[in-house]
């Protein structure tokens, strides 16, 4: 190659511009949520090579039962495409993968889907088959909902606070806005009908059609499940206000202490046809799978129209054929999927009930959560000030000096400064343990600079 044809040229004064999408800073990746993770890049922990480095708490990924999956396609070779048996070794898979496929994905993988999402809601919901729309993860999922819901400069609601990534799944490409719903401590973030009618009137007062609630259960990051009656409440309101509900669900799996999830997808079993139109499901292996690689999600509308949409758009972001046929055997093994469904709900709780305890000898509360693969933490009484410029400071130093990089609130759009998502999924139980022992060190050092000045004051 050329030398020339390295040359980065897209600064040079006579650069033929760029389209509004790609310039605009609408993605949010210059966000402390991405900033932390570009700390982490820089300087990651090893316990062996870089023991003083950063520990990422800001990734919510599952690696708790990795063996499990492991262990299922060391059993079955074939299921992986991955040679052993002769039907899924060598060349017969190979063309089979290679050839063409239609956006309607495999027909074996879409029930394999439908039975897993009906079994992590214990048998208490139905789903068809031939309402999933297959994406390259919950990502491309909410994205395209957006492009079929709603138009540049309409708006969706989505209560606070949220997974800090809508900023750019929902918004950057389709230019469509967020309106935050303000949802508070003193009552676990739930969201109420007061809060919804809120933000409703200020998207209004903006001059922006509402078209939809994006609800994300169980909540990411709060690792906590909506209550019935909350849900019930956003059903009732977008039934008010002839809108739509997205539900994320991408986390509806990995429910490991009461109560139970409660999913949109009951509620519309019970409430049938007036609700069953306006209501969409949004999933992913990303999560209680632990695949985030493997890019597969859903789109599971009760609606043709958006299905039909859907299917077409999702052109744009299938999921591999190789991919499918890996994981459809895999999910439809009901002995299999059960047990690990079980087995991974023990191990978050095991992991969830670890950290919470370590974080409270260490005098830092959580709020009490059941669910995900993280745990929001209470670090309000440690803001000088009660203000995001507070907070950031506090997460600036838990970064630089505790080197551990965990969420500011704020970059989830909370209302209130001082809570934290620190992930708990990710990472050896070894380094779980290191991250425990820096925060203890931490708030020790704190209680002491405390002490110090409430002296000096008193002087
Ligand atoms: C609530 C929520 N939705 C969507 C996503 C994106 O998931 P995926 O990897 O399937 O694109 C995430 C990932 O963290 C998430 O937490």
């Amino acid at each position: 190659m050329g030398g020339k044809l390295l040359l980065d040229a897209s600064h040079g004064a006579a650069a033929a511009p760029l389209s509004k999408v790609a310039t605009s800073g609408l993605h949010g990746e210059d966000s402390p949520y991405f900033a932390g993770w570009k700390a982490y890049d820089e300087n990651p922990y090893d316990a062996v090579s870089n023991p003083g480095g950063v520990i990422q708490m800001g990734l919510a990924e599952n690696q708790v039962s990795f063996d499990l999956l492991e262990g299922y396609l060391r059993d079955h070779p074939e299921a992986a495409g991955c040679g052993g048996g002769a039907a899924g070794s060598g060349m017969a898979s190979f063309r089979d993968n290679a050839l063409f496929q239609d956006y309607h994905g495999l027909k074996a993988f879409r029930k394999a889907m439908a039975s897993f999402m009906e079994k992590i809601r214990g048998g208490k919901a139905r789903f068809d088959p031939d309402r999933i729309v297959l994406t390259a993860g919950a990502t491309a999922a909410n994205e395209l909902l957006t492009f079929i819901l709603a138009n540049p400069g309409d708006a969706l609601l989505i209560p606070t606070p949220y997974y800090p990534g809508f900023d750019r799944d929902l918004r950057w490409r389709t230019g469509v806005n967020i309106v935050p719903v303000h949802c508070d401590s003193a009552n676990g973030f739930q969201v109420t009908a007061a809060a919804l009618q809120a933000a409703y009137e200020e998207a209004e007062a903006a001059g922006m059609r509402v078209r939809a609630v994006l609800l994300t259960n169980p909540s990411n990051p709060l690792g906590t499940t909506v209550k019935r009656s909350a849900l019930e409440g956003v059903l009732d309101f977008v039934i008010r206000k002839n809108i739509h509900l997205i539900s994320d669900e991408i986390y509806s799996g990995s429910v490991f202490a009461a109560p139970d999830l409660v999913s949109v997808a009951e509620l519309v079993e019970s409430r049938g046809a007036g609700v069953a139109g306006r209501v969409h499901i949004v999933y992913s292996l990303s999560k209680d799978l632990g695949l985030p690689g493997f890019r597969v999600g859903v789109v599971y509308s009760y609606n043709d129209a958006v299905v039909t949409a859907a299917r077409r758009m999702s052109s744009f972001t299938l999921v591999s054929s190789q991919t499918q046929k890996a994981l459809a055997a895999m999910l439809a093994d009901d002995a299999f999927a059960a047990a690990y469904i079980r087995t991974n709900r023990e191990r978050l709780r095991a992991r969830h009930d670890y950290i919470v305890a370590g974080l409270a000898r260490a005098g830092v509360p959580c709020l009490r959560g059941n669910a995900g693969l993280f745990v929001w933490m209470d670090m309000r009484r440690l803001l000088g000030e009660a203000t995001v410029a507070g907070e950031l400071r506090l997460w600036d130093r838990m970064l630089r000096e505790v080197k551990l990089n965990i969420s500011p609130g704020s970059s989830c759009h909370c209302s209130e400064p001082g809570w934290f998502r620190v992930c708990f999924a990710n990472m050896s139980l070894d380094t779980l343990d290191v991250a425990l022992a820096r925060m203890s060190r931490f708030m020790d050092r704190w209680n002491k600079e405390r002490a110090m000045s409430t002296q000096q004051e008193l002087h």
